[in-house]
């Protein structure tokens, strides 16, 4: 297929759901092919089935980003099925230790809320330790593993979905904060480090977007209100809001461009962003 990613081998983590669904989507109406990865292999295999229907390439792999080994897996059956890795996207992740990533009509409702071990006074080392493994470690992993395998090749590009709350703080989530604020930093190491391999590395930081993790939130019309309020485009984001920002940084289009955070927020942090 032709595109602004035509034959270009992509791996989506976390790309069963959400906005990783939508970097599958979008990435292959522009001609990639894709390597759907996620924890869930089913909602990972409906994501590959939809990328086929649709007219594009794609194979779904079950890994859980955290383990070293199952992200080794995901490099290299990706390099068997399509010969090389071109671009990647690591958008697995967890709002919370217990978080579980769900289609819409099977929410149940605001768990987030109903945890008592939110504020950083009772936060459990467990609960902390899966958030950084998932969010922050996992990102590493991938980075590195695909990282060798762009390295032997041609390079590529390589996005890490971080978040607004990587900048500012958000009350209850200190673990989430923290390991997303880690993921920028992370990207900015890997882009100085990674450059001399031909691999560009950059983050997308989402506001508030409208999939599952946000799902036990928006089910809550006050919630979804006051959030609305905030944002000054007044709306919450698309899962393609983010997936065509990620197109973007994968591009060609943005050869020049490494060690970069793009926003898309609808203007919600606009006035702390440097
Ligand atoms: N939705 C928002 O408002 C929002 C805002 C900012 C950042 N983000 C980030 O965007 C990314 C995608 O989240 P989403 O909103 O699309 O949620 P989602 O639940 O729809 O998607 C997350 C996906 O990650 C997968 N996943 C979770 N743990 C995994 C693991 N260990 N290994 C492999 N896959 C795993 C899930 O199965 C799911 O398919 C996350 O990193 C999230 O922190 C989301």
């Amino acid at each position: 297929m032709t595109g602004r990613m035509s034959e270009k081998v992509s791996i989506i983590t976390g790309g069963a759901s959400g906005i990783g669904r939508a970097c599958c989507l979008r990435f292959a109406e522009e001609g990639a092919k894709i390597v759907v990865a996620d924890i869930n292999l089913e909602r990972a295999e409906a994501v590959a089935d939809e990328v086929a229907s649709a007219g594009g390439e794609a194979i779904a792999l079950n890994v859980d980003t955290s383990m070293p080994e199952e992200v080794a897996a995901m490099a290299s059956s990706a390099v068997e099925a399509f010969g090389r890795i071109d671009a990647c996207v690591a958008a697995a992740g967890i709002s919370h230790a217990g978080y579980i990533s769900r289609d819409a009509d099977e929410q149940v409702s605001a768990d987030r809320h109903d945890r008592n071990d939110m504020m950083l006074i009772d936060k459990s080392l467990s609960n902390w330790q899966r958030v950084l493994d998932v969010n922050l470690t996992g990102v590493m992993l991938t980075n590195q593993l695909v990282a060798q395998q762009m390295a032997k090749s041609e390079g590529g590009a390589i996005v890490n979905i971080a978040s607004v709350a990587g900048k500012t703080a958000l009350m209850g989530a200190s673990d989430y904060c923290v390991s997303k604020a880690g993921v920028w930093m992370l990207t900015k190491c890997g882009a100085i480090e990674l450059a001399r391999h031909g691999i560009r590395v950059n983050a997308v930081g989402p506001g508030y977007i409208k999939t599952s993790m946000s799902g036990a939130a928006t089910s809550n019309e006050a919630w979804v209100e006051g959030r609305i309020k905030e944002t000054p485009l007044r709306r919450l984001g698309e899962p393609l809001d983010i997936a065509n920002a990620c197109l973007y940084l994968c591009s060609d289009e943005a050869s020049f461009v490494t060690g970069e955070i793009i926003f898309p927020d609808g203007g919600l942090i606009a006035d702390s962003r440097s």
